[in-house]
């Protein structure tokens, strides 16, 4: 099984749906939580991942340098022997030691396409624009802010959303289900449709872990 380090430093929606989808969903049998990882130690998430029975950690992240902070993650998680890193709302742009610690194994959601929205409040942006879809995307963390390569995108049509609440619940719910299926296809070796999908930064499949 694919051991996943779920990263997150908010409420834990896709976390949720993540540890629903390796306990009676498309990862289960194909991935197993190793730690649900915080850099906010009174996260709500975390608690959420305890409840769940899920293993938790977490460093304070707050007044920080980021170099020496990520180091400290690195070696936390390492010790989780993490397949992929799957961050899910985790709010910190990662260093490069840490990108380097797991290079091709981190994996981001994205509540736009990220070659038109990068950075927090992707929701907002699309309300406020009136889009008439938005695109939720899954990408590989590369050293800049959501510029990756994209694994997976799927459309929400915003249509009659007249609220940024609508506007969230519609893309939530399409989070939920996005992430934990490209994970599971990334995780059977089952093609990513993509064109970006292993293009530049192939990922790692998992068979190449094993050894
Ligand atoms: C999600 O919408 C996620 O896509 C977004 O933060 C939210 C976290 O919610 N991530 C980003 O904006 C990354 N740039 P959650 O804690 O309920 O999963």
């Amino acid at each position: 099984k694919a051991r996943l380090a779920i990263l997150l430093s908010g409420r834990g929606s896709n976390m949720v749906a993540l540890v629903n989808a390796v306990q009676t969903g498309v990862l289960q049998g194909l991935a197993e939580v190793a730690v649900v990882f915080s850099n906010k130690p009174d996260a709500p998430g975390l608690a959420t991942a305890a409840a769940m029975g899920c293993p938790t950690a977490s460093l304070n992240s707050q007044g920080r340098k980021r170099a020496e902070f990520d180091a400290e993650v690195v070696e936390v998680l390492q010790a989780y022997q993490p397949d992929y890193v799957v961050l899910a709302g985790y709010m910190r742009i990662l260093s490069p030691t840490f990108i380097r610690a797991f290079v091709g194994r981190i994996l981001n959601i994205h509540p736009a396409d990220t070659h038109q929205h990068q950075g927090l409040h992707a929701y907002e942006w699309a309300f406020e624009n009136q889009l008439p879809e938005t695109k939720i995307t899954v990408h590989l963390v590369d050293e800049g802010l959501d510029t990756g390569p994209i694994l997976a995108q799927q459309p929400v049509s915003l249509r009659g959303a007249d609220t940024l609440a609508e506007v969230e619940r519609r893309g939530l719910a399409v989070e939920h289900f996005l992430y934990a299926h490209t994970l599971a296809q990334l995780i059977q070796e089952k093609p990513l449709t993509h064109p970006e999908a292993g293009a530049s930064v192939a990922p790692v499949a998992h068979s190449a872990l094993l050894s």
